[in-house]
């Protein structure tokens, strides 16, 4: 029986949410899963028939010792999925830069390079147009550090961007109020197949439409013109470092303008699967895995 490791971080030691539906379904495959914490010492992470990343939420604000972990795995010859390559360049949203190139719809963006001078900033942000928009951190996850304000109110304060240039890349967009108004959508897939998707909507009065911050979530259908966009996005998303091994989960995360697909983000490190809105969806996780084993 193949064995792998669930991976998790400490605040979570049995998983969270729908993810908790992976062991049974994957017990149901003939495939044996252990849930260890990224953090836990003195693992051998080679003898497992895979390393699958799962909730490591805390990855974002431990950066040097994920990145530091990421490369003992490489050392010890583990299997990693998503691959090493792949989850690397996932970590931080400049990835976004290189989709674009590949022809992918991104969110515009203004980006800001980590240590940039004040004065620097102030001349980024004076080519700018948009009256209200959402900074937020490169390297970041569940609307961390993320924040929506007028573009004056961001001339004027200098400190929430200040803050996040410490450590990494600020983006700076345009608020765009269809993420408040008809919500986010989350395309999942398994092992390069299209398995559910989800509309993900923020509370009255907020545009975060994570859990954490009220947001409520949906299985829903989309339009096959808005599915049919979301393929193509994983098609182009190849590209990326890693992509031409298998990918065993892929979400894509975007906006629907006037029926145009537009990306936020797509997450091939640690994405919530959304698997308590479609429980077979855990099965099909784990057929997933049992064909790239
Ligand atoms: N340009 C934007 N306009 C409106 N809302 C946004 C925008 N960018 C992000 N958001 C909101 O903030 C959330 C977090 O941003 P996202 O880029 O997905 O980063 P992460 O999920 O990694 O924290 C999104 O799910 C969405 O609710
Ligand atoms: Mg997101």
């Amino acid at each position: 029986m193949p064995s792998i490791a669930l991976v998790t971080c400490e605040k979570f030691p049995s998983l969270y949410g729908g993810e908790q539906l992976l062991p049974p379904a994957l017990q149901r495959a003939g495939i044996a899963a252990q849930i260890v914490a990224w953090t836990a010492a003195d693992v051998d992470w080679s003898r497992f028939d895979a390393v699958v990343l799962r909730t490591t939420w805390d990855y974002f604000e431990r950066y040097p010792e994920f990145c530091a972990w990421l490369d003992r795995l490489e050392a010890m010859g583990a299997r990693v999925f998503n691959p090493l390559a792949t989850v690397r360049a996932n970590s931080d949203k400049v990835y976004l830069q290189t989709l674009e190139r590949l022809g992918v719809a991104t969110v515009p963006t203004c980006w800001v390079a980590p240590g940039t001078a004040p004065a620097e900033v102030q001349r980024q942000l004076a080519d700018l147009i948009w009256p209200e928009v959402v900074i937020k951190p490169s390297v970041s996850g569940g609307a961390f550090r993320t924040e929506r304000l007028s573009l004056a109110d961001l001339r004027a304060r200098c400190e929430p961007l200040a803050e996040i240039l410490v450590d990494s890349h600020a983006l700076v967009q345009p608020f765009l109020p269809e993420i408040a108004s008809a919500g986010e959508w989350s395309f999942l897939y398994f092992g390069g197949t299209f398995s559910h998707s989800v509309l993900k909507q923020a509370k009255a009065g907020d545009y975060r439409v994570q859990m954490t911050h009220g947001g409520r979530h949906t299985l829903t259908t989309a339009p096959d013109e808005l599915r049919a966009q979301a393929d193509e996005v994983l098609r182009l998303c190849r590209g990326l470092p890693g992509g031409e091994q298998a990918w065993l989960y892929a979400r894509v995360d975007g906006v629907s303008l006037a029926g145009r697909f537009v990306v936020v983000e797509v997450e091939l490190i640690e994405p919530y699967l959304f698997l308590d809105e479609d429980p077979p969806a855990a099965d099909r996780f784990a057929a997933a895995l049992q064909r790239i084993l």
